[in-house]
């Protein structure tokens, strides 16, 4: 069973962001048989805070953190906080082991208030996903507040958007490049006994 995880930065409820990445995860798993997992920093940020460091997580910060190391596919969506993404989602991915994501592919996606940040996804997310060697896919998807309305996407051409990086997305999972997929049976296997 394929598995799909989209992370949501966002820190606060409604939010325009876990909409987008609710989205992009159904046009992720269209046609194909994938369980989906939707975490989002509002509720985890509480749980990964109280570890600072990855040998510090309880169960329940593991459970997540383990959950995201195991996914075939990513979508990782943030609001624009101070020109990046949010602090709450790089205490995520600080906790996430450095071997975990080679060549897990990933859509990277943003919300912002204006369109100014555009460029995020590909400024500071893309950076981030080449640091833990995952497979970024072309199409990033970034969405202003008014693409949305009562916290749902309301714009056609975001719609359009989505369904590309959906398409993407399930391209990378049905044709994988299967030699750049190295990815750890059990990455926290070492943290668990360390
Ligand atoms: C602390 C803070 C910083 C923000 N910084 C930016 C920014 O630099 N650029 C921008 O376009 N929007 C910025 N915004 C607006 C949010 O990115 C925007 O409202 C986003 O859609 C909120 O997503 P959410 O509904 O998922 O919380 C900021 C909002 C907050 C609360």
């Amino acid at each position: 069973m394929i598995r799909i995880v989209g992370l949501s930065g966002n820190v606060k409820a409604p939010s325009r962001t876990a909409a987008l990445t609710s989205a992009l995860l159904d046009e992720a798993r269209r046609d194909l048989v994938a369980e989906t997992r939707h975490i989002s920093l509002v509720e985890a940020a509480p749980v990964l805070f109280r570890a600072l460091r990855a040998e510090q997580l309880d169960d329940e910060g593991l459970e997540i953190i383990e959950a995201i190391e195991r996914a075939d596919a990513l979508i990782v969506s943030s609001p624009v906080y101070r020109a990046s993404y949010t602090g709450a989602l790089k205490h995520l991915f600080d906790l996430v082991d450095y071997r975990a994501l080679t060549g897990v592919p990933v859509i990277l996606a943003a919300t912002g208030g204006r369109a100014l940040h555009g460029l995020m996804p590909d400024q500071q997310l893309r950076p981030l996903m080449a640091f833990f060697k995952a497979l970024p896919l072309p199409t990033t998807v970034y969405a202003v507040e008014s693409d949305f309305v009562d916290f749902a996407v309301a714009n056609d051409a975001l719609r359009e958007r989505i369904a590309e990086a959906g398409a993407e997305l399930r391209t990378a999972l049905t044709k994988p490049a299967a030699s750049l997929r190295r990815k750890l049976s059990e990455p926290t296997f070492a943290r668990r006994t360390a």
